[in-house]
């Protein structure tokens, strides 16, 4: 009887449950009114009397392991199942904090795409920059008007004189000083001007500026470059025109527009109903600039064109007050989670 008791106390401890049926199997088998140990307490009977009260412990003990094994799994599966329960497959995601990227940077990377698949790559200069590269290598004589102080931000005044960046064309003069033609760069980045804040100008903005110098380079290449970017960021149906202006760097010199993507160039109050809107400056690079940063320019030409992200930024989006791409009011910004 002892025996017994000891093997069938190991066959509890062997017993693997691990599902409910795999418990109720256990129950029945050891604690059911069938079961085992009920079978053991009728053999008592036959243990003789002076063994009686000792066999009757041991039962007793091994009905304890069974009933203590029982009682822990019961528990255990338990709680699994309701930790099961308590996933809901059917709930939504959370709402996660994610961030959006500012609209002038989806529009500065939209820009480089486009002229990376022609070829241009990107280059970068100094926001402080100096006299020599905002102005006077891009051929800005002494006494013009943009060198003033209402419009500069100047850091030091006199023989090394520096400012903040009014423009990004200081790249050009920069790229063309350390690198030999064929040339083909964007230059985007942030420049400065004395200007009050306005819906409609800010003391800092964004440029990204063009440069494209190598031999026999025409007025043509720059035209159709500019169609190119004009139908890939405002779709196959856009048009420029191309009216002349000036600009101390370039001659001749243009002012680009595009066909107001708007209103179909039918006329609205952004194009100011004349169906076209302003989007750049450019023109041909002046033989003196390409000369004061040691370019032949006999043997090369080349354009260059500039323009402003926010501008652009606003067409694309519709974007009324230029204050509002500075202001970081998450109501605006958030608008623009389509772009991650
Ligand atoms: N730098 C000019 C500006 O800030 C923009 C510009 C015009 C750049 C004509 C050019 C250009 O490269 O050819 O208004």
């Amino acid at each position: 009887m002892k025996n017994k008791i000891e093997l069938i106390t190991n066959e509890i401890n062997d017993f693997k449950i691990e599902d409910v049926k795999a418990l109720e199997n256990f129950r029945i088998h050891f604690l059911g009114s069938k079961g085992i140990i009920k079978d053991l307490f009728s053999d008592l009977k036959a243990v003789p009397n002076e063994e009686k009260r000792e066999v009757g412990q041991l039962l007793n003990g091994l009905r304890t392991v069974a009933e203590e094994k029982l009682a822990k799994y019961k528990e255990q599966l338990e709680s699994s199942s309701s930790q099961e329960n308590s996933i809901d497959l059917s709930r939504t995601s959370d709402d996660s904090n994610v961030g959006s990227r500012h609209p002038l940077m989806l529009v500065r990377s939209e820009i480089i795409e486009i002229f990376s698949r022609i070829g241009y790559t990107v280059s970068e200069g100094p926001e402080i920059e100096d006299d020599w590269h905002n102005f006077s290598a891009l051929n800005f004589a002494p006494e013009h008007p943009a060198r003033d102080m209402q419009d500069t931000f100047f850091i030091e005044k006199g023989e090394n004189e520096m400012a903040l960046r009014t423009h990004t064309s200081s790249v050009q003069v920069r790229v063309m000083e350390n690198s030999t033609p064929p040339i083909r760069t964007i230059s985007p980045g942030r420049v400065y001007r004395n200007e009050a804040i306005s819906a409609r100008a800010h003391c800092f903005f964004h440029q990204v500026e063009g440069l494209y110098i190598d031999k026999n380079v025409s007025f043509a290449d720059l035209k159709q470059t500019l169609l190119y970017f004009a139908k890939e960021l405002f779709g196959e149906k856009a048009q420029i025109r191309m009216r002349p202006s000036y600009f101390p760097f370039t001659e001749p010199s243009a002012e680009v527009d595009v066909s107001c993507s708007i209103c179909n160039s039918k006329g609205c109050n952004v194009c100011k109903y004349t169906g076209w809107l302003e989007i750049l400056g450019c023109g041909m690079v002046d033989p003196a600039v390409l000369e004061a940063s040691g370019i032949d320019s006999k043997v090369y030409s080349g354009f260059a064109f500039g323009m402003g992200v926010e501008r652009i930024t606003q067409l694309k989006y519709k974007v009324n007050d230029l204050r509002l791409y500075s202001e970081n009011d998450v109501r605006f910004l958030k608008q623009f989670t389509a772009g991650i």
